[in-house]
């Protein structure tokens, strides 16, 4: 948020910054999704909807697992969320009381220790490495598991890394929270970003875990502010009564264009925006390894590089601050994710057009030979 500030700031003055540090899609929300959206707006489709969402967009969710994974979902235990951050506020909400702890990927998505932490919930942020793909296993779980922790969480693909979580290591790690008498929770939200690897979801390995998704990335809505959970059955009434609470409803507007953007006819034009982010990756990430960064992490999904920078500093935060004073170029240092070797890292988003990534691979280029 810092370095964010920063480059909000040098850009204000005129200058050009290079923002690789934007965790959202450049492009904008397809044209056939705002329409909907516009049709729902003229149709004054602007009361609230029930606080677990439009039935008719619960179900749409569900033929969407069965058409992609064949996997059957009740839609009963489909909720529609604030985007994932709605749905991860809900689960931990849900699951856990305060006092309890939840066991999480150090580096990880920032907002999952602070929401807990906001409910009085213990994160315990485990140190991940290339040895179980920057991803938390059954073997991890067993020896970080405490009388107090309740649940795991883990994204696939993750965020920073890009990292997929191989199924059979998910399957293992369900098993072991499922010996533990916990719950785990899985982040799919960069689910149909994946370029290497199987794009398959949690639900096909069991429907006891509660699975967190989003409109915000593959649909490209980040602005429209809604994702989904998919839960236990015996969780859908405590989801609904929290949701009841803390927002009421999602937004009606929203939902509505997002049944436009679960339709078959809209998936042509998301999928070549992931392959768009594909061929970025496959530029970026030989170009970044030519410039001296080392990159373990192996991002295979969303639109991130996780980029080990120890050849040119030992304290990647002020690395990054001065690269972008000095070359305009904003990127997001390691301290965001976790302390697990974060002054040695830095995530680059590759959420630009390839003539932009081009431009910041001199622009790095230089600035490291100064
Ligand atoms: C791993 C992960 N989970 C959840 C979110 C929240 O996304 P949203 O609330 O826009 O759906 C993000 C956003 O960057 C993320 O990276």
């Amino acid at each position: 948020m810092d370095i964010l500030a920063q480059a909000k700031t040098l850009s204000q003055q005129g200058k050009i910054v290079y923002h690789m540090e934007v965790g959202e899609p450049d492009f904008a929300t397809a044209q056939c999704i705002v329409d909907a959206g516009i049709d729902a707006l003229k149709n004054l489709k602007t009361h609230y909807t029930p606080a677990t969402g439009l039935l008719e967009l619960r179900k749409a969710i569900a033929e969407y697992y069965d058409r992609r994974f064949s996997v059957k979902v009740d839609p009963r235990r489909v909720v529609i969320t604030p985007g994932a951050s709605g749905a991860i506020q809900l689960a931990i909400s849900c699951l856990l009381d305060a006092g309890d702890n939840i066991l999480l990927a150090d580096p990880g998505y920032p907002c999952n220790k602070n929401t807990a932490q906001v409910l009085a919930v213990q994160s315990k942020n485990i140190p991940v490495n290339k040895e179980s793909c920057y991803q938390l296993d059954a073997a991890i779980v067993k020896k970080y598991w405490d009388e107090n922790t309740r649940a795991v969480m883990v994204a696939t693909p993750s965020n920073p890394t890009g990292t997929l979580l191989p199924k059979k290591q998910l399957k293992e790690l369900h098993q072991q929270v499922e010996q533990n008498k916990g719950v785990l929770i899985v982040d799919e939200i960069y689910q149909g970003l994946v370029y290497d690897g199987e794009d398959y979801t949690a639900l096909e390995i069991s429907d006891r875990c509660v699975v967190i998704n989003s409109f915000s990335k593959y649909f490209g809505m980040t602005g429209w502010r809604v994702g989904w959970m998919v839960v236990p059955e015996d969780c859908v009434d405590a989801i609904d009564r929290i949701a009841q609470n803390i927002f009421l409803a999602p937004s009606t507007v929203s939902q509505y264009a997002a049944l436009t953007a679960l339709k078959e006819s809209t998936r042509p034009v998301l999928d070549e925006r992931r392959d768009e982010f594909k061929k970025r990756r496959d530029f970026l990430l030989p170009a970044l390894k030519q410039l001296g960064f080392k990159v373990n992490a192996n991002p295979q999904g969303a639109f991130y590089i996780y980029a080990n920078c120890e050849s040119f500093t030992d304290d990647s935060f002020i690395w990054v601050k001065q690269l972008l004073h000095k070359q305009g170029v904003a990127l997001t240092p390691g301290i965001d994710f976790g302390s697990h070797l974060a002054n040695k890292h830095c995530r680059f988003a590759y959420a630009q057009p390839l003539e932009i990534l081009e431009q910041v691979v001199d622009k790095i280029d230089t600035f490291i030979k100064r």
